[in-house]
């Protein structure tokens, strides 16, 4: 094969392997739960479908299926700045992964870029849950505008967003832009799952943010995945409608993560 051939078969073999399989950006498969009726399998089967569906429609869906020990609760909910298309897609792909990926856990999560899905025998609606979180962060350190100033523009930006998040009628969605240096914007988002009160909410995104300087000090970007909130911070644009006058051209796209699992 000529190296030209070699390269085409790659990029080939790539756009493939991600027609094939969207990857995640994280699951929770919790082992203190089992699947230990067939009942609750079945249950699961059954919600899956009406997850995919409440959330294609409406952006967000909490619901239960089946009685007693075996009743599931499954909450499902796509970024609120995403296009329908996107969500409809992304939730699709979190139903066909999630059993493949957690297959003997009654308490199970799967968190995309654009979306979460979670289900469990226990009826969790309503509770911040921030017991597990996944937290990805860009190698790159700050630089410019120095590490105090940009903390404190951080801050004052994830005030900003969390207060618009908490109002009911933004769905738990909070999103904005802050201009830092002639070649540096900071762009930001939270939300919160749709179950959640305004205080359970505020809750939330306090110890999303609150974590930010142990696992994300002075870092150009950083995600936080809770199952009961997100956020996001980054120095180019990545939140719909995407900002075109900035493009991501030059940006490190290098992210380590750490897992966090408090019992
Ligand atoms: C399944 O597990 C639950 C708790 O994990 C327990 O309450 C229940 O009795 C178990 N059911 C069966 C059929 O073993
Ligand atoms: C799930 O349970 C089945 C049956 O008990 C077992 O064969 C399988 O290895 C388990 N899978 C995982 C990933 O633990
Ligand atoms: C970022 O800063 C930390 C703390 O000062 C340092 O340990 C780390 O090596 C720096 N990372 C890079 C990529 O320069």
């Amino acid at each position: 094969m000529s190296p030209t051939y070699h390269f085409l078969f790659l990029f080939f073999l790539c756009i493939w392997i991600n027609a094939e399989s969207a990857d995640p950006s994280g699951q929770f498969c919790d082992d203190s739960t089992k699947i230990n009726s067939t009942q609750i399998s079945k249950n699961i089967d059954t919600i899956l479908p009406k997850l995919v569906l409440g959330t294609s429609q409406y952006g967000f869906i909490k619901t239960s299926y089946g009685k007693g020990e075996s009743q599931i609760y499954g909450l499902a909910q796509c970024r609120g700045d995403v296009s329908s298309e996107d969500c409809s897609t992304c939730i699709q792909d979190a139903a066909n992964e999630i059993r493949k990926r957690c297959p003997n856990q009654s308490d199970s999560r799967i968190w995309y870029e654009y979306c979460f899905l979670r289900y469990s025998t226990r009826n969790f609606f309503g509770q911040v849950d921030t017991g597990f979180g996944i937290y990805y962060y860009n190698v790159q350190n700050v630089t410019d505008p120095d590490p105090d100033t940009f903390n404190k523009e951080l801050g004052a930006l994830m005030d900003k967003i969390s207060s618009e998040a908490v109002v009911p009628a933004n769905k738990g969605l909070g999103k904005a832009k802050t201009v830092l240096t002639p070649f540096n914007t900071l762009y930001g988002l939270v939300q919160c799952t749709r179950d959640l009160s305004k205080q359970g909410c505020a809750e939330c995104l306090a110890i999303a943010i609150g974590n930010l300087p142990t696992f994300c000090n002075d870092k150009k970007g950083c995600r936080v995945l809770y199952s009961s909130c997100y956020l996001r911070y980054e120095l180019y644009p990545f939140y719909f409608p995407l900002d075109s006058q900035k493009s991501s051209v030059g940006a490190s796209m290098n992210y380590h993560s750490y897992t966090v699992y408090k019992h």
